[in-house]
């Protein structure tokens, strides 16, 4: 697909799992892994221009995420915080547009501002359109779509904005969806957008992924014959 940022760049989304395994199996609390997963999805980030991604999806909070302990949740909405507080400057620099994805109406007090003013603040970025999904369940984006459908009239293209709609999100594609952690599952990411998404899974924790487990990603994606359903092969151009 083409991307925002740049033509042939390509839509890469990511289930950044093994955040507290990777603490607890160093006797830290579940937390410190969530900490060590924001240095990731920054070293993440900055690796995809130069490897040929225009758009990094990460989930950083599924719709049934709530169901953690509080002190668990109550760490992440810190973390959320304080990366949107900390984080919008980088970004800026890095030529890194921001996006917030997901449901904003359950989130606690100032966050939804503070989403609406990084956005803002990095709305100018060229280099990388990063998306973060934070209270996301593509279930749920597609139920709200589908009620909103009047008299059943709908293309793929605009159920497709509609459904993208449903999360603050726009309609991308996804090329390729990583998981980290070694578990092997979509867990509610993304349903529509990535119908044809090559998937590549990796034992690496998410606070230990960073720009050599993405290039090797990508290495594994340019492998991939897609066809998109049909017989012709669509070999896709990645960066060397
Ligand atoms: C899944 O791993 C990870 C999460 C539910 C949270 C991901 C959050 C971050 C990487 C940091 C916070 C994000 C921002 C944008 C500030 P898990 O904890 O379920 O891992 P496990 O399977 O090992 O328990």
């Amino acid at each position: 697909m083409q991307s925002e940022a740049e033509p042939h760049a390509l839509h890469a989304a990511i289930i950044m799992d093994g955040n507290g395994r990777w603490a607890t199996s160093r006797g830290l609390p579940r937390i410190a892994g969530h900490r060590r997963g924001v240095e990731a999805i920054r070293r993440t980030a900055e690796a995809c221009p130069d490897l040929g991604i225009g758009t990094l999806t990460l989930y950083a909070f599924s719709a049934d995420n709530w169901q953690r302990p509080a002190d668990e949740v109550g760490g992440l909405m810190r973390l959320l915080r304080s990366y949107l507080r900390n984080e919008t400057q980088r970004l800026a620099r890095t030529g890194t547009r921001l996006s917030v994805v997901g449901r904003r109406d359950r989130l606690p007090a100032g966050i939804p501002e503070a989403i609406v003013a990084a956005e803002a603040a990095t709305v100018e970025g060229r280099r990388l359109h990063l998306r973060i999904c934070v209270d996301y369940s593509a279930r749920d984006a597609i139920i709200a779509a589908a009620r909103r459908l009047e008299g059943g009239e709908a293309t793929r293209e605009s159920f497709g904005q509609m459904v993208a709609g449903e999360m603050h999100g726009s309609p991308v594609e996804v090329d390729l969806l990583i998981r980290t952690g070694g578990e092997k599952r979509l867990s509610d990411f993304l349903l529509w957008e990535a119908a044809y998404a090559e998937l590549h899974f990796t034992d690496r924790m998410w606070p230990e992924f960073g720009e050599e487990d993405l290039a090797a990603a990508m290495t594994d994606f340019a492998a991939r014959d897609r066809r998109f359903g049909g017989l012709k092969s669509s070999r896709v151009m990645v960066a060397a």
